[in-house]
């Protein structure tokens, strides 16, 4: 017998249980301890049904991603699936915690499903690039109709236990904790009333009453721009139509191909690549996994313009209180009003109710004074890029703070340790940069200074988690990770526009990688004055920064979306960026002054410039230590950028590429338009000459 899977008679219901921490993840251990077991309940003449159910904090959660991309080794899943469904005895399935992907489709191989209220169901193979391989495609139809297979096939997304009960997936809900007594209680149930054994693959009711419905088509036209570049939700709805248009045997038999499909496409790699890298950024190298952390009860924001407001809303939403300043009553309630008025709108979507609004507004103080922040166990400074006012306001958060409270700025491009020196208490010193809009966007890039404590490392850490971000532990340099890289690639983007292409040319590029939205459309939104702003910066401390045509954009009051006129229109309440003849004519001039003749550009050489600069910045991050994984890197752009998660992120992207042929290019590029920035690093250099890739690393 197995040790992850065990079976014991209790009474006359033979108990089948699996325990495999952490999520009971069907393993190979695990496929082939249920069949062992399952052949020990058939043997016992004692057992009139049998109960699988689950150890530790969850249902069976999937088939064991860790395997994928790996040789299958038998049994396969489907054929336990099979084996279960087969059974003369009946098998309750009792469901607690998340019964997902594999694990649900073994629940709907059983004859019954029982769940505890808080448990949630799902098919979230969609978001690893996959499609249910063991029959789920087959199997919910015919239990929950086509419009909620595909609904939950397609998004992956979870339903509660109660709206299973509704959709039929299970057949009893139950309140409790004690799974086990539940799931005994319904087998016990199924004897006394000598209810029958009820195959899903039998249930031809829904399917047949759905043949010919043009759902699937519909359905697939809504994808064309939720699931915009991605592969697996449209075999999603093939393999659902299957259900509908084949018998049961041939509809697992589409399944399959379809699944083996998407398992082989490059998208499922770099979604796996994507589930553990936002894992394993959690685990920081060099940082012990018992540092202490501090307590974080109360916080102070300073600045109530859209970042400060968004990293307030935040804090609010778990239940966090936050004191909110400004130097001006008027900016304050103008900062508190669009705090309200995002609340609002989300409560009118439904997603909260007007008394969570309530409780969130009143979680959020205002204040126009810096003792207010005496006893607050974090401050996040939220003002804009001026190292001499952030200095300004450390120096006067070293005075009023309380010993121990943790100091974090949420700059997205200067000196941590510059800004330390301000303070007393460098080690009390931390970077949150938080990425815009901040109350969306998932990325915390946690910055380190020299001499920031790792109790602070780790609480800011722990502060993402809860108020539910992705953190990523980063060193201090100019633009840390993210911005680093998208400066590189901002500069190119727009040198490409010098030299000829037009800015919409550079941004079609980009989204049709799969970005959301182009270098320059992204401008727009986070505000030309912005780039501006850090150009001028650089200039004053005698960089050489060249003129460009975006500084005459900003010159001009163009600031983007804010002003409705940036490089691209928009329309009144609109954020669809229209193209504009006047910037047409704006780039025309500077070219002109610049004595710049344009010529024709190849979207190959935008990608590889606009992409390929980045690599080789990310290369240069990984081996000054900025970032400490090349998979760092990768959820920073990912979460922060909105690089196509089906791409793996840049770093995994590149390893896709192939890191010689980057290196050739990069090199290629440096012998003929010159610059730093075109300097391959040495990583770049070492990894191309030995064969090896940044996940090796
Ligand atoms: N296989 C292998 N490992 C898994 C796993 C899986 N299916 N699901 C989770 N894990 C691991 C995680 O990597 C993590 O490992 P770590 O501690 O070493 O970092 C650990 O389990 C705990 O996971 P989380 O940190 O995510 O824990 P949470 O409690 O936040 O979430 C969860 C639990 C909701 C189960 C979440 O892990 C999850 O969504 N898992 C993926 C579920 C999934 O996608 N299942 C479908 C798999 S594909 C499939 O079934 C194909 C089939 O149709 C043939």
């Amino acid at each position: 017998m197995s040790e992850v899977v065990t079976y014991q008679r209790e009474g006359a219901v033979g108990v089948i249980t699996v325990n495999y921490p952490p999520v009971n993840a069907l393993g190979h251990a695990v496929r082939s301890g249920l069949l062992a077991a399952l052949e020990q309940g058939q043997q016992d003449a004692e057992a009139k049904a049998l109960l699988l159910v689950c150890e530790g904090r969850t249902f069976i959660a999937g088939a064991d991603i860790r395997e994928f991309g790996k040789p299958m080794q038998e049994p396969g899943l489907p054929s336990v699936v099979e084996t279960f469904e087969r059974s003369d005895k009946p098998i309750i399935a009792a469901i607690h915690g998340t019964a997902l992907g594999g694990g649900l489709e073994m629940a709907l191989g059983c004859h019954y499903r029982v769940a505890l209220d808080s448990a949630k169901v799902g098919l979230p193979e969609v978001k690893l690039g996959l499609l249910p391989g063991a029959g789920g495609t087959q199997r919910l139809p015919r239990l929950a109709g086509a419009q909620v297979s595909l609904d939950m096939i397609t998004s992956g997304n979870f339903v509660s236990a109660d709206e299973a009960l509704q959709n039929g997936i299970v057949d009893a809900v139950e309140s409790g904790s004690d799974v086990k007594a539940v799931g005994l209680a319904f087998a016990r149930k199924v004897i006394d009333e000598g209810k029958p054994v009820r195959r899903v693959r039998d249930l031809n009711d829904k399917v047949d009453a759905e043949k010919g419905s043009d759902i699937f088509d519909q359905y697939r036209a809504g994808l064309q721009k939720k699931a915009r570049g991605l592969f697996s939700p449209f075999k999603c709805v093939d393999a659902v139509e299957a259900a509908f248009q084949l018998p049961f045997a041939d509809g697992m038999k589409r399944e399959r191909e379809l699944f083996m499909e998407c398992m082989e496409s490059p998208q499922r790699a770099g979604l796996v690549h994507a589930f553990f890298a936002e894992r394993e950024v959690s685990k920081v190298p060099g940082l012990a996994k018992d540092t202490p952390v501090r307590d974080v009860n109360s916080v102070g924001i300073i600045g109530a313009g859209t970042m400060g407001g968004g990293i307030a809303m935040n804090f609010a939403n778990v239940g966090i209180p936050v004191r909110l300043l400004e130097v001006k009553q008027e900016a304050l309630d103008k900062g508190l009003a669009i705090i309200r008025r995002n609340y609002e709108n989300t409560a009118r979507k439904g997603r909260i109710t007007q008394a969570q609004v309530e409780e969130r507004m009143a979680l959020i103080q205002p204040t126009l004074s810096y003792d207010d922040f005496a006893d607050v166990d974090l401050v996040i400074e939220a003002v804009f890029e001026n190292m001499g006012v952030k200095k300004d306001i450390f120096g006067t958060l070293d005075k009023v703070c309380k010993p121990g409270a943790i100091l974090a700025s949420n700059t997205s491009t200067l000196d941590i340790d510059e800004i330390a020196s301000a303070t007393r208490r460098p080690q009390d010193v931390v970077g949150m940069h938080f990425f815009s809009p901040a109350n969306v966007m998932k990325l915390l890039e946690n910055v380190c200074g020299s001499q920031t404590a790792d109790d602070v490392k780790a609480t800011v850490m722990a502060v993402a988690k809860r108020i539910k971000k992705v953190g990523v532990l980063v060193g201090n340099c100019y633009g840390f990770v993210g911005n680093r890289m998208l400066h590189q690639r901002g500069a190119e983007a727009t040198k490409l526009v010098n030299e000829g292409a037009s800015p919409q040319q550079v941004d079609k590029v980009l989204t049709d990688l799969g970005f959301p939205m182009g270098q320059f459309a992204m401008s727009d939104l986070a505000g030309i004055d912005v780039g501006y702003r850090i150009r001028e910066e650089r200039r004053k401390a005698g960089e050489d920064v060249p003129a460009s045509w975006m500084d005459k954009l900003a010159e001009e009051g163009r600031l983007g979306q804010k002003t409705q006129a940036g490089v691209y229109l928009y329309e009144e309440g609109s954020r669809k960026p229209v193209v504009d003849p006047k910037v047409d004519a704006l780039i025309a001039e500077f070219r002109k002054e610049q004595g710049i003749e344009p010529r024709e550009i190849s979207d190959q050489e935008i990608l590889e410039r606009c992409m390929y600069v980045m690599i080789n910045e990310g290369a240069k991050i990984l081996e000054e230590g900025i970032a400490a994984r090349a998979l760092d890197v990768d959820i920073v752009w990912i979460y922060g950028y909105g690089f196509p998660a089906y791409r793996g992120g840049p770093m995994f992207w590149a390893d896709q590429v192939g890191v010689k042929e980057i290196y050739d290019t990069v090199k290629r590029f440096h012998d003929t338009l010159g610059g730093d920035q075109w300097k391959p690093a040495a990583l770049l250099e070492r990894l191309a000459s030995e064969g090896k890739t940044f996940g090796s690393l």
